[in-house]
């Protein structure tokens, strides 16, 4: 690697930020944000220069405030790009709108797909994520794209306080994460299907091949929205016999009343990162650091 590295952040996520700079031995370039009168953005680079032949990684989240941290990226994008860098990297943790990555109803936007559209069209080289929702919206990326997977170090957490654990995915699309955690830690996995009962019409919920019962389970899901799907699985493994659950959730938005119907579930503890601009405090919530995990598919990118 040659040549300067600069590190430039959305305001929301400085601290994050400011460890993916320490880690990639990066400058720090403050930035100078401002909201006007009338709600819209500004944001003013404050030592442009040196920006010219240097490699610059843009950091920001999409979460919360989706819609101003895009505009935000953009922003910081378009302004790193008028002092002509070498390169440009993006990392954004948390990619907003990917859960909308196809038409799910007729006359439907995907706005997964705009997302991706318009941060291409910046020309940058390369955009990093954590764990998007949907891959496949990747690979509408005009560069080099890089989904950044968490979930073992979300598991090593949670291993810290179990005993003869196994991995679960709350459903089949999901069971990438689980295999990839378990498969660094060496335990087993399953996900967990629904069966109907066809004379009485009754729902269950159990895991697909293994057995939970007297075994620690962590459930591993890419996000906790309103916890409708976390809380419904969890308190179905504990209903199967598990001795203890925990979940593991590469973004936890945990909107209105998410976090009290997963306590009630009976779930012990909610495991992290911080990919978001929000950091929750309740015992309930463990948040892991992912800043070095990001450096280092980061740097790779940077020459
Ligand atoms: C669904 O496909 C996702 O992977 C998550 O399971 C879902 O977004 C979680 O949403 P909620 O917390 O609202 O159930």
């Amino acid at each position: 690697m040659s040549g300067r590295i600069i590190v430039v952040s959305g305001y929301n996520y400085v601290n994050t930020s400011k460890k993916i700079a320490d880690e990639l031995r990066a400058d720090f370039l403050d930035v100078k944000y401002k909201r006007f009168p009338d709600g819209e953005l500004y944001v003013r680079i404050e030592d442009p220069s040196i920006i010219r032949d240097s490699t610059v990684v843009v950091v920001n989240t999409m979460y919360p405030s989706q819609n101003d941290s895009i505009i935000e990226t953009l922003f910081l994008l378009d302004a790193v790009k008028r002092y002509s860098p070498r390169r440009i990297v993006l990392c954004t943790p948390y990619l907003a709108y990917a859960r909308q990555d196809k038409q799910f109803l007729p006359g439907e936007s995907v706005s997964g797909e705009v997302i991706v559209n318009i941060l291409s069209s910046i020309g940058i080289d390369a955009l990093v994520v954590v764990d998007i929702h949907a891959p496949h919206l990747l690979e509408g990326f005009k560069g080099y794209a890089a989904n950044v997977l968490i979930s073992d170090l979300l598991v090593e957490e949670g291993l810290k306080t179990m005993t003869n654990p196994i991995i679960l995915a709350p459903d089949k699309g999901a069971i990438g994460r689980a295999r990839y955690a378990a498969e660094k830690h060496g335990l087993e996995y399953d996900y967990l299907e629904k069966y109907r009962d066809r004379i009485t019409g009754e729902i269950t919920i159990k895991p697909k091949n293994l057995s939970v019962k007297n075994r620690d389970v962590i459930i591993v899901d890419d996000i906790i929205s309103t916890g409708g799907t976390i809380a419904k699985a969890a308190k179905m493994v504990l209903e199967r016999g598990a001795r203890k659950v925990y979940v593991a959730a590469s973004h936890a938005l945990l909107i209105n009343d998410a976090l009290t119907k997963i306590r009630r579930s009976g779930a012990e503890m909610i495991i992290t990162a911080n990919t978001l601009a929000q950091k929750i405090n309740d015992k309930l919530i463990r948040y892991v650091d992912i800043s070095s995990r990001l450096a280092e598919t980061i740097n790779p990118l940077l020459s």
